[in-house]
Parts: C-alpha cells; structure tokens; sequence
C-alpha cells in the first residue's frame, strides 16, 4: 500500500510521464508510474509508431523501464495512469496482463485532469489471470 507521500509522488510522475508521450496518431497522452516493492518509483509514456500495431502504452513502458533499471526482482505494489482527460481510463487487456506479471496484488490506480479517479485490484481488473505460476 504505498503512503499519501508516495502516492502524490506517483500521480505527479505520471502527469510528468504524460507530457512525453509520442502519440502523433491518436493524440491520446498516456503516464503511467509504478511503485515497486523496493520503494522506488518509475514512470513511462506511451510510444506510437507509424505502424500503429508496434505502439506500446504508458504502464508497459514504466514497467520496462523498472526492469532496464536493473529491478531483478521486480515486485510492483501500486500502478498509477494518467490521462489528461475529463473522465479517467482502466489499463488495456495487454497492459493488465504485464502488470500481473509483475505484481499479481497490485493496486491500480487511474487519475485525470478532472475529478473522477478508478481505484481497483489488479485481481479484479483481470480475474483468473494466467501468470508465472501456470508454468512453474
Ligand atoms: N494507451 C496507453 O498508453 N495505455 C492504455 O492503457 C490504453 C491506451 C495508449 C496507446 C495509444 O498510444 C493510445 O493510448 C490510444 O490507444
């Protein structure tokens, strides 16, 4: 559960991350931050690309970024996503399934420019999930 601190950390992280993104074909600005159980704190934007089925979101980015970071052991405990729209967004089926990856009981948290925010499990945003355990 990360603290007030920590989660005012993230949401500004990923406003941050937000203003980066490469989005020139949807004009859709995504940040996304990632608390990793070793209280450090990533962020990502997402990255379009002329042949759009390459694009990788914002949480994807943040969290590769953990691993190219040198995270070995990556535990994620809080996935925060900014948009700066009216209403917020939930993370892409792809984008839930990588954070499960990562971090099966994280919390995922989506803020915007205007009031409404989703604050949910990763547990329930893809229940039943497939994961590293199927394989073991
Ligand atoms: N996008 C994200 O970065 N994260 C999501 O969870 C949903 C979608 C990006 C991908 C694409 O660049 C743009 O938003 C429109 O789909």
């Amino acid at each position: 559960m990360p603290t007030s601190l920590q989660l005012q950390k993230l949401k500004a992280a990923a406003k941050t991350a937000a203003g980066r993104a490469y989005a020139p074909y949807s004009k859709f600005h995504v940040g996304a931050a990632v608390l990793t159980s070793s209280g450090k704190i990533y962020s990502g934007c997402n990255v379009e690309n002329a042949s759009y089925g390459l694009t990788n979101c914002a949480e994807r980015t943040a969290i590769f970024n953990a691993i190219a970071a040198g995270e070995k052991k990556l535990r994620l405990e809080c996935v925060v996503v900014y948009t700066p729209t009216k209403s917020a967004t939930a993370p892409c089926g792809a984008c839930r399934q990588v954070i499960y990856e990562f971090g099966p009981k994280a919390r995922v948290i989506s803020v915007c420019a205007g009031h409404e925010q989703i604050d949910v499990s990763i547990d329930a945003l893809l229940p039943g999930a497939f994961g590293p355990a199927d394989l073991a």
